[in-house]
């Protein structure tokens, strides 16, 4: 039965929505509390088409089950503009179904213009902080209410952070008021990848912060690092750690299983949603704790990204961006780097060094999967385009004109 306001404060364990499986999350409703709604899967008309196009499943899913949304394309970390394209969106395919919770990551991938859709970890420096206040401020006016920040899985960090990630964490949940989606699953392959302890992690995170989490299912690479493939069932090594977060969270909401392929046998799919729920409900009451809906005030902080204390942080990520995805660049920084810098700005000697010192094999993974892509978008292109004849000269029949 469509309950309208049932998105109000979705709580409990859910599962990412995928079209795919819409069936199977519907006859498993009593154990899957909630859904989580990937707001690009709707708003960008290529991803609509390719799903479903005229939202019947969409909307029979929002009918059956409480729904939390979620977006992967802020950037938020991103010295530039923001897109206000996609939060207008947003906002405007939340009102429409009613949704009332948002989250989005704490990671950038689009600069200049190129978007790498893989997470870059945002420099762990108080310059950084402030940056991502004013973004924030300004994407929560635009979607129209408060929302949580996702850690994010990072291939490497910034070099010579001022911060722990631990501490930028902190710092952003003192100079904003978003709450925290801790992603279980991202602080322990980021443990294993950069040598840290999860439990010190998480113990030196405002955990009362957090409203929400997600786990995937992930595995180690055969050179050792560890990552969330979204593809199989979440990794023996988490559940403890998710017992300890679930734990710590006093005001934690709900926990969202990410699986983006390989939904099938759904078995596999509830099987962890139910050793989910087994630990959430073994520290979090069985029925929702009441929410005070507390107002909020506008909060007036414009980013600027051309405004001078931010200007080093934008080269870096310009320079870095450009590293990636633009060949000739990439050849004159191995030439003469100082020289080549130029090209974006980078001026500040602790910028460049930064520049400098990132892990040029990781780097160059990027380059690879950009490279990659690339020829891949190239051919996608290609083949659309050949389809559109071929179902024009369909069209048109033996004969033509
Ligand atoms: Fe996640």
């Amino acid at each position: 039965m469509s309950n309208p306001n049932h998105h109000e404060q979705p709580y409990g364990v859910g599962l990412a929505y995928r079209f795919n499986v819409h069936r199977e999350a519907v006859q498993h409703r009593s154990e899957i509390d909630l859904l989580e709604i990937s707001t690009e899967d709707y708003i960008i008309r290529e991803r609509r088409t390719f799903s479903d196009p005229n939202e019947r499943l969409l909307k029979d899913a929002l009918a059956t089950f409480p729904c939390v949304a979620h977006g992967l394309s802020l950037s938020i970390g991103t010295v530039g503009e923001l897109d206000d394209v996609y939060l207008n969106s947003t906002r405007r395919f939340m009102e429409e179904n009613g949704l009332n919770i948002f989250s989005e990551h704490l990671a950038y991938h689009r600069v200049d213009g190129n978007d790498l859709t893989m997470f870059l970890a945002i420099p762990f420096e108080e310059v950084a902080v402030q940056w991502v206040k004013r973004n924030y401020y300004a994407a929560r006016r635009a979607v129209g209410r408060p929302f949580a920040l996702e850690n994010v899985t990072y291939s490497f960090p910034v070099p010579k952070g001022s911060l722990s990630e631990a501490e930028f964490l902190c710092r952003i949940c003192e100079e904003t008021d978003c709450t925290l989606l801790l992603d279980v699953t991202n602080v322990f392959n980021n443990s294993r990848n950069h040598n840290y302890d999860p439990i010190e992690f998480i113990d030196r995170l405002p955990m009362d912060r957090v409203s929400q989490m997600h786990l995937a299912g992930g595995h180690q690479l055969p050179d050792g690092r560890w990552e969330d493939s979204h593809s199989a069932p979440v990794m023996d090594e988490v559940w403890p750690l998710f017992n300890e977060a679930v734990k710590r969270s006093s005001n934690l909401r709900n926990v969202i299983l990410e699986r983006d392929s390989k939904l099938k046998p759904f078995d596999s799919v509830m099987t962890d949603i139910r050793k989910a729920r087994e630990i959430f409900y073994s520290h979090r009451p069985s029925e929702a704790p009441t929410l005070e809906s507390a107002p909020f005030a506008d909060v007036d902080i414009a980013p600027d990204p051309d405004a001078p204390e931010f200007a080093g942080m934008k080269s870096f990520q310009r320079a870095l961006m450009g590293r990636i995805s633009n060949p000739p660049f990439r050849d004159a920084f191995l030439a003469n780097a100082p020289e080549a810098v130029k090209q974006y700005g980078v001026t500040d000697p602790e910028w460049f060094q930064k520049l400098v010192e990132c892990d040029g094999r990781l780097v160059h993974e990027f380059e690879e999967a950009w490279d990659y892509f690339e020829k891949e978008d190239e051919q996608v292109a290609k083949e659309y385009e050949q389809r559109e004849w071929a179902a024009w000269a369909n069209q048109l029949g033996p004969g033509g004109f």
